[in-house]
C-alpha cells in the first residue's frame, strides 16, 4: 500500500505500515487456500511459528529468540540491565476458521515494531521487554482455549495431551509431529515467576463496533468479560425418514433446535449478556434418516460472572426439561470456565496516559472478546488497549480490517507506555 501522510497528525504511518506488512505476509500460511485458518500445530501454523521467531531475530534485534514446548514464540529485549525485570507483552497467532488476519497479530507485531526501534536507536529501557506470540487462544482444533498463555500462567491442563482432534490425532502425537517434546515436565516449565515481571499488557483488535462507532483509533480495556464454555450430545433414536411417524420420532436436531431459540430468548433479556452455539451437526445424518444425535457447542459471556452463570444453569436445565419431554437422554461437559478480568487500575491509567499524550481522547469499554491477558491476570497486573477494527469491527470474519494509521497510533501509544514506565 503507498504510504501517505496522515491528514489528522501529520505523521507518515511507517510503523503502522510495518505491523500492517508483517500481518500480510504471515497471512500466507494457511490450511486453506480462501481464507485464513491458522489452527494449532497445523503446518501453516508451524510456518508462522517460524516466521515471527525468523523477524524477531533478523529484524528486531531481539537478544533472545526461541519457540517454546507448547509453540509459542518468545523474544526477549534486554533492559541495561539483562537481569532486570521485564514487561511482558504479546498475543495469540492462531485464527480461527477463516477468521481475520488482524485478531492476535496485531498484538504482537505492534511490540515487535517497538523493539524494532528501541534496537535501531540502540537504547535500552531500564527494564526488558518479553514479547510473547501465543499458540493457541481460540480452541479450535482441540477444546484448549488459551493454552499458549494459560502454560505461562502454570495452568496447563494434563488432560489436554489425550484429545484428539477431529481427525483422531491426540494433541500429544500432535506436538510430536510437531518436533515438540510433548512431557508435561517441559510444558510446566514454561510456568513463569512473577517476581521477575512488572506486568502484561496486550494490544489488540477491537472485535467490535464501538470504537469505530465513535470514530476513535484506539480504545482503553476496563474489564475482559467472563466465559463459558461446553460440548453437549443430544441422543435420540435414528430411524426412517419416511416411515417414522411425527409424534413417534425421538429427534436430537429438533431439541437442539429448541435449545438454540431457548438460548437466543434468555440471553436477549439482560444488556451485555450474549449465548451462542456455534457447533451444531447431526453426526452421520442422512436426508432420509430421523437424526439420532446432534452435537454442540455452548458459549455464555457476560460482563457480570453472576449474570452469564445465571444464563448457564437456566440454559442447563432447559436443555433437561427438553430432553424429558421428549425422551432423549443427553450429555454436556464444560470445557472453559473463565471468570470476568477486569484491568489492573494502575497498568489502564498508563494505557490512558499514553493514548492521551498522542492528543486522542480517552475511551473506556470492556472486552466482550476473551483474551490472553485473561490467563496472564491470574499472576500479573494486566491491562489491554483495543485498537478500531473497520466495517462495524466485525472479526472472525475475511473481512476483519485495520488501517496503516491506526496500526501506528498503536505501536505509538505502547512507545509512550514504555518511555513513562522507564521514567516511573
Ligand atoms: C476468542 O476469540 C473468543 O473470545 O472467543
Ligand atoms: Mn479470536
Ligand atoms: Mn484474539
Ligand atoms: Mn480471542
Amino acid at each position: 500500500a503507498e504510504i501517505r501522510l496522515n491528514e489528522k497528525f501529520g505523521f507518515e504511518p511507517l510503523l503502522g505500515q510495518q505491523v500492517w506488512d508483517w500481518c500480510e505476509q504471515l497471512a500466507v500460511h494457511s490450511e486453506q487456500d480462501d481464507g485464513l485458518t491458522v489452527t494449532y500445530l497445523s503446518p501453516a501454523h508451524r510456518a508462522c511459528a517460524a516466521q515471527i521467531a525468523q523477524w524477531m531475530a533478523a529484524e528486531c534485534g531481539f537478544d533472545q529468540v526461541g519457540i517454546d514446548a507448547v509453540g509459542n514464540v518468545v523474544g526477549v529485549y534486554h533492559g541495561q540491565d539483562p537481569s532486570a525485570r521485564r514487561l511482558l507483552t504479546g498475543s495469540h497467532y492462531d485464527t480461527v476458521r477463516n477468521g481475520g488476519k488482524y485478531d492476535g497479530r496485531l498484538g504482537i507485531f505492534v511490540p515487535m515494531a517497538c523493539v524494532r526501534e528501541l534496537f535501531r536507536q540502540g537504547r535500552r529501557l531500564p527494564f526488558g521487554i518479553e514479547v510473547v506470540a501465543f499458540a493457541e487462544e481460540e480452541g479450535q482444533r482441540y477444546p484448549a482455549t488459551f493454552l499458549g498463555s494459560g502454560a505461562l500462567a502454570g495452568q496447563f491442563d494434563p488432560a489436554w495431551l489425550e484429545q484428539v482432534d477431529g481427525a483422531g490425532i491426540s494433541m500429544r502425537d500432535a506436538m510430536r509431529q510437531a518436533g515438540l517434546p510433548a512431557s508435561l515436565e517441559a510444558i510446566a516449565a514454561l510456568a513463569r515467576d512473577p517476581a521477575q515481571y512488572l506486568g502484561f499488557v496486550e494490544v489488540h483488535i477491537e472485535q467490535g463496533p464501538v470504537l469505530d462507532g465513535l470514530d476513535l483509533p484506539l480504545g482503553s480495556v476496563s474489564s475482559i468479560n467472563g466465559s463459558r464454555r461446553y460440548l453437549g450430545q443430544i441422543n435420540g433414536q435414528a430411524s426412517h425418514a419416511g416411515t417414522t411417524p411425527m409424534a413417534l420420532r425421538r429427534d436430537a436436531a429438533t431439541a437442539a433446535a429448541e435449545l438454540l431459540l431457548f438460548l437466543e430468548r434468555r440471553a436477549a433479556q439482560v444488556p451485555d449478556l450474549v449465548g451462542t452455539i456455534g457447533l451444531l451437526e447431526v453426526p452421520n445424518g442422512s436426508v432420509n434418516v430421523v437424526p439420532g444425535c446432534c452435537r454442540f457447542s455452548l458459549d455464555i459471556r457476560a460482563t457480570s460472572d453472576a449474570v452469564r452463570d445465571a444464563c448457564v444453569a437456566d440454559t442447563l436445565a432447559e436443555l433437561q426439561r427438553i430432553c424429558e419431554r421428549r425422551g432423549l437422554g443427553h450429555e454436556i461437559r464444560q470445557t472453559l470456565c473463565a471468570a470476568a478480568a477486569p484491568s489492573a487500575p494502575a497498568w489502564q491509567a498508563r494505557w490512558e496516559r499514553a493514548v492521551a499524550a498522542l492528543g486522542l481522547p480517552v475511551h473506556r469499554l470492556p472486552s466482550g472478546a476473551g483474551h490472553d491477558a485473561m490467563k496472564l491476570h491470574d499472576m500479573l497486573p494486566q491491562a489491554m488497549l483495543f485498537v478500531r477494527g473497520l466495517n462495524a469491527g466485525i472479526s472472525h470474519n475475511p473481512l476483519e480490517s485495520t488501517s496503516c494509521d491506526d496500526a501506528e497510533l498503536a505501536v505509538r501509544a505502547l512507545q509512550q507506555l514504555l518511555d513513562h514506565l522507564a521514567k516511573d
